[in-house]
């Protein structure tokens, strides 16, 4: 009788499937790839994935929910859903948009996405052909670079400083970029990587431009609950103008990422073609984690849940902004962020950041090189430092090390 194992084949005898990969697997994702699969190195101090801290999960509040819904509604709580959510799910994201930001979105503005890459990647099927432009914060998200460049969209970056991204060189690239780009991605709170945020002048600016040049402004807000003030102190993009910007939210940074769960808010035309798009690729978002989070946000429970969450991440990024100061040696610059979950480093530029993620890995410390924050080659000499899934002790650590390094470069 067979035992039933499977006969391990030698890498000669394996057949290779590359010839058949589709072009478009050419054109990146590698980068976000090689940065999940640092997760699991436990002896590692992971300075690379933007993680929520496991201790901000609301596991004794989940656990009641979830054998409630097991209870009471099992075959709701474990069927598909309608394409755009369920009823509850979009009227809990209404809800606690018009809490956050002010203004109450209609059912209509409203699409449950898996994720908020998800709705990244419904939007560029909606939007994006092959050789549109698609204009961008430099540095950017990675994930919205790859859904950008996967649709073969050309890319044009404008600079940040210390009030986000620079609005005029953005109207500079908008009055000569050829095409005019069709739409324009910005994070303005506690910006992935930089931590930056956008000022509330250029926020007025920016939106008046995107609509003056016919262009989609879409606003990723991941972070933006997660200021270590509390409430944030500048007005969200769509809440400035709900017909011309398009949000993109997630549920991952301020719940758990584990139910996969995000929205988009914005004109009900474009969000009706994200809903069509959607029948096309996963068809619904999963009703469990939109169960859940309606659940949560009925019982009132995110105001103490984000207050938490804000306090343990305010901790752990002072203990890293306390041990930069400490142990970086002269000639290195970072962002100081007042929420969200990163710092950027900007070392001297002979300094290779690549080379030196390779030697700190040996120092079992782990970061992202800059350079795949940008499309155009930039950042060679920078380094995102996500402070959010570390315990402070082990931050301390690890920026020793990463000193350490840098002094012996
Ligand atoms: C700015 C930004 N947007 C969106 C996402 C995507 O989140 P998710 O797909 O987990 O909802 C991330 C995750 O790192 C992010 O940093």
């Amino acid at each position: 009788m067979s035992s039933g194992r499977r006969h391990a084949a030698t890498a000669a005898e394996r057949p290779d499937w590359s010839s058949l990969f589709a072009s478009r697997t050419k054109l990146g994702g590698g980068e976000l790839t090689a940065i999940l699969s640092l997760v699991g190195s436990e002896d590692t101090i992971t300075f690379s994935g933007g993680f929520p801290a496991p201790e901000t999960f609301p596991v004794a509040l989940v656990g009641p929910i979830l054998s409630d819904l097991l209870t009471h509604d099992p075959a709701g709580a474990l069927q598909y859903t309608p394409t755009e959510g369920l009823l509850s799910s979009r009227t809990a994201i209404c809800e606690l948009v018009a809490a956050t930001q002010g203004t109450r979105p209609e059912l209509s503005d409203v699409l449950v996405t898996s994720g908020g890459i998800e709705a990244l990647q419904l939007l560029c099927r909606v939007l994006v052909e092959p050789g549109d432009a698609v204009a961008v914060e430099a540095p950017t998200y990675l994930g919205a670079l790859m859904a950008f460049t996967g649709s073969e969209a050309t890319i044009v970056g404008a600079s940040m400083d210390a009030d986000g991204v620079c609005v005029d060189e953005l109207e500079q690239r908008f009055s000569s970029a050829q095409p005019v780009p069709k739409l324009c991605y910005v994070i303005p709170d506690f910006q992935n990587p930089t931590g930056l945020s956008l000022s509330a002048e250029r926020r007025e600016a920016l939106v008046a431009l995107c609509r003056s040049y016919g262009v989609l402004l879409v606003e990723d807000v991941a972070y933006r609950e997660l200021g270590f003030a509390g409430s944030p102190s500048a007005p969200s993009l769509w809440s400035l103008d709900p017909d011309s910007v398009l949000q993109v939210g997630t549920f991952s940074k301020i719940l758990f990422p584990g139910s996969r769960l995000g929205w988009a808010v914005g004109p009900s035309q474009v969000i009706a073609m994200m809903a069509t798009a959607k029948q096309n690729s996963d068809q619904c978002a999963g009703a469990l984690g939109q169960r859940v989070m309606s659940a949560f946000v009925e019982g009132g429970h995110f105001p103490s849940h984000l207050a938490a969450a804000r306090a343990l991440y305010e901790g752990r990024a002072t203990a890293m902004l306390d041990a930069l100061d400490h142990h970086m040696p002269e000639g290195t610059t970072w962002t100081r962020p007042r929420g969200g979950f990163f710092v950027w480093l900007t070392t001297p530029p002979e300094v290779d950041a690549i080379a030196m993620a390779s030697k700190a890995h040996r120092e079992h410390v782990a970061f992202v090189p800059g350079v795949p924050f940008y499309a155009d080659g930039r950042g060679s000499n920078q380094v995102r430092l996500a402070y959010s899934g570390v315990p402070e002790d082990r931050i301390a650590e690890g920026v020793k090390r990463l000193g350490r390094l840098l002094r012996n470069e």
